[in-house]
């Protein structure tokens, strides 16, 4: 197993690291950035389905579903089909409405989770064409489904998933990407250039990387606090879902992902000095707005850690610590404001020393109702 983990202490932290290198991997063969060309033949075999879809249905559970939260952010923008996004054990049980000319797309790591299959066969079976995202090569969902584009992330041992999440967004991008260019829904200059910012993520990646000696004293101030809130907006709000899931899984600490404007609704209430509060705020995103979340955290003397972009200068100065990512665009920001996410759960859990790798009460794949 030692060797396994490749000198990584955990599986999770090996993962975590595997990133740059899996993103490249997802995209690999099907970007062709100087021809200005998606390859995908899931997608290019069902072209006419995909793109006369009325609507797109997505369904998935845990971190899939958090990548599917991006996802619907990413189609509706590029793509300007309407998306819903469904927790696959709430689709299957509440007789839902689905259309002969609805896309439904299914994310799944393992390929293997019980309520995703049963939500798959329900749509195949009011007609709907249902197109798989799974990692596992042969996998029952990848079977089931229609068509698919595997992610290629590698074997993901730790039960905190981490690099699924982010190639599940990089082939949902490509998708996206691929649709909007033939729909015309962005124009051709546009599309040239999200395909040179996409192939550029994994060095951005490794950079966000970088700051874990950073993240690690953060984790070291904040391992004892009995609760965190993490905040964010736009296509940053399902990555604070995913920052506070990650951390509950491994942790056992208490934590609410919001998005950051739904805060003065209700988690407001809970913010004091005992409070860490991870607020996303890249400059591209609804900076401004995010910054004033962050005016009334302090006012009320919660802890600000900030996810910022690089050179920052004004959540500098209000936050109590901030951990900088590089710059990229808006739709692709997710890819980058997880790994800090991603690390700052990992070494809480070390230093309270938890199961990393197998936490309590969790399975990788949930293959029983
Ligand atoms: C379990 C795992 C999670 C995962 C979820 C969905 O809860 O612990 O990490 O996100 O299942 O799994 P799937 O394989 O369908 O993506």
């Amino acid at each position: 197993e030692q060797i396994e983990k490749g000198g990584y202490d955990h599986f999770m932290l090996k993962e975590i690291y595997e990133q740059p290198s899996a993103i490249s991997d997802t995209y690999r063969g099907r970007m062709l950035v100087a021809d200005g060309i998606i390859k995908m033949a899931g997608i290019d075999d069902n072209l006419a389905k995909l793109l006369n879809a009325k609507r797109i249905l997505i369904v998935a559970c845990g971190t899939s579903w958090h990548a599917g939260l991006v996802a619907e952010y990413i189609f509706e923008d590029l793509v300007r089909i309407p998306v819903e996004v469904e927790y696959a054990s709430e689709f299957r049980y509440r007789n839902p409405v689905i259309h002969q000319d609805d896309v439904v797309i299914a994310i799944s790591q393992s390929g293997e989770t019980a309520d995703t299959m049963a939500a798959i066969k329900l749509a195949k079976e009011r007609g709907a064409f249902v197109f798989g995202v799974c990692n596992v090569v042969g996998s029952s969902i990848s079977r089931e489904t229609h068509a698919g584009a595997y992610t290629h992330a590698g074997p993901e041992i730790g039960v905190a998933s981490t690099k699924a999440f982010t190639t599940q967004i990089t082939i949902l991008s490509l998708i996206a990407l691929k649709l909007a260019e033939r729909k015309g829904t962005i124009s051709n200059s546009d599309f040239h250039y999200y395909l040179q910012e996409l192939e550029r993520v994994p060095e951005k990646v490794k950079k966000a990387l970088e700051s874990n000696d950073h993240i690690k004293l953060i984790a070291d101030t904040y391992k004892d606090a009995k609760n965190f809130l993490y905040l964010g907006r736009g296509y940053n709000f399902p990555v604070a879902l995913e920052g506070a899931l990650k951390l509950k899984e491994i942790s056992y600490i208490h934590a609410e992902g919001y998005p950051a404007a739904e805060m003065k609704h209700g988690p407001i209430a809970l913010i004091d000095e005992q409070m860490p509060v991870v607020v996303i705020a890249t400059k591209k995103g609804h900076y401004e707005k995010v910054v004033s979340n962050i005016q009334e955290i302090k006012s009320r003397k919660g802890k600000i850690i900030g996810i910022v972009t690089e050179g920052d200068v004004t959540v500098k100065e209000l936050a109590d610590h901030v951990i900088e990512i590089p710059e990229t665009i808006e739709f692709l920001t997710p890819l980058l404001t997880t790994i800090p996410l991603q690390l700052l759960s990992y070494h809480i859990a070390v230093m309270l020393d938890k199961n990393v790798d197998q936490p309590r009460n969790l399975a990788k794949s949930v293959t029983v109702e």
